[in-house]
């Protein structure tokens, strides 16, 4: 599957739920997760996400996020619509750190 890493943290775009076919991805107050067992591997979501969050758990370093992907698509609620990006995603887009900053 495709998983959702640190850099949808304070951004939340969500132009990637805009395309998904099968409406898998999940939110929490600063990000989105996908629910690994959902996710097709179509790929559409990767290149529309703005912050380039998003990458296939094949890739070095996607095992956390797998993980993170998984535990949290099965606490937060299905979002199947796109909506407005978080107010200071603009600011945020690309820092440093974001998850151990951020991540609630
Ligand atoms: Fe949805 Fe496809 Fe992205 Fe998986 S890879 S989350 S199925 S758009
Ligand atoms: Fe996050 Fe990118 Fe989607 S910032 S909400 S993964 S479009």
């Amino acid at each position: 599957p495709y998983v959702v890493t640190e850099q949808c943290i304070k951004c939340k775009y969500t132009d990637c739920v805009e395309v998904c076919p099968v409406d898998c991805f999940y939110e929490g107050d600063n990000m989105l997760v996908i629910h690994p067992d959902e996710c097709i591997d179509c790929g559409v979501c990767e290149p529309e996400c703005p912050a380039e969050a998003i990458i296939p758990d094949t890739e070095t370093d996607a095992e956390k996020w797998l993980e993170l992907n998984r535990e949290y698509s099965l606490q937060w609620p299905n979002l199947t619509r796109k909506k407005d990006a978080l107010p200071e995603a603009e600011e945020f887009k690309g820092a440093a750190d974001k998850f151990e900053k951020f991540f609630k």
